[in-house]
């Protein structure tokens, strides 16, 4: 039985992290966040309520479980206190008793955002499409051995000597990239008095961790993102900054790898990418719009309309490959009812030549045909079903089809957005 379950997209990002952590937070001690920053938007739909959460984990709404914001976070101090404060408004506990943030975490400062608007803009048609939140330029800061950590918000000395330290460079590129240049007080201060209201969350996060591993409890590791957005394994340099990847929630939470660790891996029934970069079974025509329109594909963070296309075995079994994935949970199944058929992407032709497992290179190699397969589709509204026996026939074939091409057991089928809207066919903590 796995006392820690790492839950991670296999896909690039958006395919439901947040409901599934929030499920799973039911029986969890400890909920994770491991990388990224504000640049992800984790709904989650609790009695007719949608919360979307961007740095604080989903396990915040499962009263019982303690959460983390771990040192490899890139952390917006004045959104992340705008989000503890609407939770609170809902009736929500953020207090210190049930919430600890790293005092390793990175900043994210304004002259990050500044510079991820400006070089996008630099970039032209090259541009990566990212959320405008500064997360490049936090990490840059962090791998840089330059930046600001949150800690440095409760020690002004320490503070005012880091910007005095760093802030000459930056603005020579603002400057450069024809932006304004930032002085450290403009910086400094509003960023002491966030300091001051974080203060009593900072904690050595890695300890607590540890802690709730020694003791045999349940510890849930939430990534944002996805697997194809890893910064390593993606489909760089279209990704993000971080290492998505669950083998790093570890490396990156500050404890040693698990003797039992279950890696739960989450996809829709279809696929979806926001910004640039290579998306081999996109589909730029009427289908694609029918998944945006009917599955609500705009980005939680930024309203971006998301691409849409088809589910993509070779990519998914290279994602199974690089998490070491153990189960799969697969989302969005009652978006695909109305269909006659499901187009489905088996495997990837270069002329003579057919591969059934992606690399990061071959995503964007010239000469890529999906090569697509009809499954059989169903007519009848999945909304809400909780048990098997309840999905027409074809849908259950889609299911038991996609896992037994993959080899990986589907644990956890999602037929609507709210948490009970779920067929629990094994229990991934069991
Ligand atoms: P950044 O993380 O803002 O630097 O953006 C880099 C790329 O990752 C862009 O293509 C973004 O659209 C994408 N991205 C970042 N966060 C998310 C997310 O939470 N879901 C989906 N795509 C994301």
């Amino acid at each position: 039985m796995p006392n820690s379950l790492t839950i991670v997209g296999v896909q690039w990002g958006d395919e439901g992290k947040g409901k599934v952590t929030d499920l799973l937070a039911h029986d969890a001690s400890l909920v994770v966040r491991y990388q990224g920053g504000a640049n992800a938007g984790h709904t989650v739909v609790v009695e007719g309520r949608k919360v979307v959460l961007h740095q604080v984990p989903s396990g915040i709404l499962n009263p019982e479980a303690f959460c983390v914001v771990g040192p490899a976070v890139v952390v917006d101090p004045d959104t992340l206190l705008d989000e503890m404060d609407t939770l609170d408004l809902a009736g929500i506990n953020v207090s210190p008793d049930r919430l600890a943030i790293s005092r390793q975490a990175t900043v994210v400062l304004p002259y990050h955002k500044r510079l991820d608007t400006l070089r996008e803009a630099a970039r032209g048609a090259g541009r990566i499409g990212t959320t405008g939140r500064g997360i490049g330029p936090a990490y840059e800061d962090l791998f840089g051995r330059t930046g600001v950590r949150l800690a440095d918000l409760c020690d002004a000395d320490r503070l005012f000597a880091r910007l005095d330290a760093l802030l000459p460079e930056r603005n020579a590129v603002l400057k450069f990239l024809g932006g304004e240049s930032m002085d450290r007080n403009s910086i400094a201060l509003p960023a002491l008095a966030l300091g001051a209201r974080l203060k009593p969350f900072l904690r050595d996060t890695g300890e607590v961790v540890a802690r709730h591993m020694a003791e045999g409890r349940n510890v849930l590791f939430e990534s944002a993102q996805g697997t194809l957005l890893d910064v390593l394994h993606g489909t760089w340099p279209f990704v993000t900054s971080s290492l998505t990847v669950a083998p790093a929630a570890f490396a990156l939470s500050g404890v040693g790898v698990p003797a039992h660790g279950g890696v739960l891996g989450i996809t829709k029934a279809y696929t979806t990418r926001v910004g640039s970069g290579p998306f081999p079974t996109e589909d730029t025509g009427e289908y694609g719009e029918w998944l945006r329109q009917k599955g609500g594909e705009f980005g939680a963070t930024t309203g971006r309309p998301r691409r849409c296309g088809h589910l993509d075995l070779p990519a998914l079994r290279y994602a199974l490959r690089v998490n070491g994935v153990t189960a799969l949970a697969l989302t969005k199944m009652d978006v695909l009812s109305g269909l006659s058929s499901v187009p489905v992407c088996t495997g990837w032709r270069f002329g003579d030549t057919v591969i059934d497992i992606a690399t990061p290179d071959l995503f964007s190699a010239p000469g890529l045909q999906p090569i697509l397969e009809d499954w059989p589709g169903w007519a009848a509204p999945l909304d809400g079903a909780t048990d098997m026996a309840d999905l027409p026939v074809e849908a259950r074939g889609y299911v038991e089809r996609l896992e037994s091409t993959l080899g990986v057991p589907i644990q956890l089928v999602s037929t609507g957005s709210g948490r009970e809207s779920t067929v629990v066919r094994s229990d991934p903590w069991a």
